[in-house]
């Protein structure tokens, strides 16, 4: 919470011209999420009495993806520079909320104690800049000082002088400002410069020229300034984020084999004693319970995985929940609706779509499993298949508790197995198999007494 009330403007209305592509800048993920829904998520910690974004290129594409309730749009409709970009929140802004932050969307690692600081900074009715010291400024706007040392300008790298050109301190294009200021100054933005366009970061000289004073404070990381522009920034933002996101797990007990080599593109909630092997990759909502482990190189995106679990190598595991002390893969495939109850096992190649299995069941050799229903106790052998689909309907197969499926069996659904049953391995089954019964289907087996290969002449 901060006590001076707040608006913040987003500016994303930018094509992005420099990642040669069609999606909007803004939308490019980061972490599996749009860049802006980053710096969405950042503003509304801060509590803002507006949240303005403005969007303009790609049209309604920017606020239909990001679908955010919290957010009011303003559109640019030709992007005609950072300052014309706030002329167009400017109608949206609460004049009840003193400071206006500015943040943009594609600076999207900026943390909210580095906002809260910037916004401090101006609560007095001082314009507060967030700055930060770069190795290579290349650019971004440097920031001129005056022989005091307070804030003058801010001037972009193509207007720079040669001289200009050596500052390393840049514009994070962070920024807090007084409201009713802001507004007065937007007027007076001119568009002569190098590229014809109503530069934000004009502002400042207009403050200076009105006796208010530019403070400016840095941010604590440098990484915090990362503005993407091309994909090689985007690729070295994910790295960053990553990184992030694997100490905020090993800071609460996780243990990761190599937290360079992780990637979370979601959310990844984790219980106690969880364990993850490299080259894992989760997305969406995923929870893993206490005592957990995860093999090398597993994709598992929106899924429950309860306590005690052992997924192994190579499985991918897809809308899918496993019970408490399952053990899965190596190279299984569990797809959406597929629901695991306690202890149950799921071995190399078996794939399982949309089907309950029950407590101590095992599935452990390449089998598929769709639309089907398998009791407690159940032991399916290698190579069985449910056939679940005529080419035009899905069809259940219902499998009763403690049954036997021998090797090589086909379920042609609807079919039912009754509880206790056993089939004969290599059976077609396409009617009801009793309870408690053997059920086969199968050629019987001869052997033609003294018969003899054909052998070649010589
Ligand atoms: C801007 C700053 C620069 C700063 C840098 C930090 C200006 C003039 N320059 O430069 O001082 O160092 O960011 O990353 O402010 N946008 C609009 N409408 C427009 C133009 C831009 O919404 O008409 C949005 C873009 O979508 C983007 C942000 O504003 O999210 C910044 O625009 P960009 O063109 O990337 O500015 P930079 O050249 O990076
Ligand atoms: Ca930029």
């Amino acid at each position: 919470m901060t006590a001076t009330p707040i608006n913040v403007v987003i500016l994303a209305a930018g094509k992005g011209t420099r990642m040669y592509s069609d999606l909007p800048k803004v939308l490019h993920p980061l972490g599996g999420r749009p860049l802006l829904s980053h710096v969405i998520e950042t503003a509304s910690q801060l509590a803002p009495a507006r949240l303005v974004v403005v969007y303009g290129f790609g049209g309604s594409m920017v606020p239909q993806a990001i679908n955010d309730a919290r957010v009011t749009w303003a559109e640019q409709a030709e992007q005609k520079g950072t300052g014309h970009a706030v002329m167009q929140a400017q109608p949206y802004l609460s004049s009840d909320a003193p400071v206006t932050l500015v943040l943009l969307g594609d600076v999207p690692l900026v943390q909210l104690e580095t906002c809260r600081a910037v916004v401090q900074q101006a609560a007095r009715g001082n314009v507060a800049l967030l700055t930060v010291d770069k190795a290579d400024p290349k650019g971004y706007g440097r920031i001129v000082r005056a022989f005091d040392g307070h804030v003058s300008a801010i001037v972009e790298e193509k207007d720079a002088t040669d001289e200009q050109r050596d500052i390393r301190e840049v514009n994070t294009g962070i920024m807090a400002l007084p409201t009713a200021k802001l507004a007065q100054w937007l007027g007076q933005l001119k568009s002569d410069n190098a590229q014809g366009e109503y530069y934000l970061t004009d502002v400042m000289a207009l403050a200076v020229a009105d006796d208010v004073k530019v403070l400016t404070g840095q941010a604590q990381h440098e990484f915090e300034a990362l503005g993407i522009n091309s994909k090689t920034d985007l690729a070295q933002a994910e790295r960053i984020y990553q990184g992030l996101v694997a100490d905020a797990l090993m800071k609460k007990g996780v243990t990761l084999a190599d937290p360079a080599r992780l990637d979370v593109r979601g959310t990844l909630s984790c219980g106690r004693d969880v364990r993850i092997d490299v080259g894992c990759v989760f997305e969406g909502q995923v929870s893993l319970g206490d005592n957990v482990s995860i093999g090398p190189y597993c994709v598992i995106r929106n899924a429950n995985i309860a306590a005690d679990v052992q997924v192994q190598a190579y499985s991918h595991i897809d809308g899918a929940e496993v019970g408490k002390d399952g053990r899965i893969g190596p190279f299984a495939r569990l797809r959406p609706g597929a629901v695991l109850a306690e202890k149950a096992h799921v071995g190399n190649f078996v794939e399982i779509k949309n089907s309950a299995v029950g407590v101590g069941s095992k599935i452990n050799h390449l089998s598929y499993i769709g639309d089907s229903t398998v009791g407690r106790d159940v032991n399916i052998g290698a190579g069985t298949i449910t056939c679940n689909y005529d080419g035009v309907n899905k069809h259940r197969t219902v499998i009763g508790d403690g049954a036997f499926i021998g090797s090589d069996t086909q379920l042609v659904a609807p079919v039912e197995v009754g509880a206790g049953a056993t089939i004969g391995a290599g059976s077609t089954i396409t009617k009801h198999a009793p309870a408690g019964e053997l059920t086969l289907s199968r050629g019987r087996q001869i052997t033609i007494a003294g018969w003899k290969r054909p052998e070649k002449k010589k």
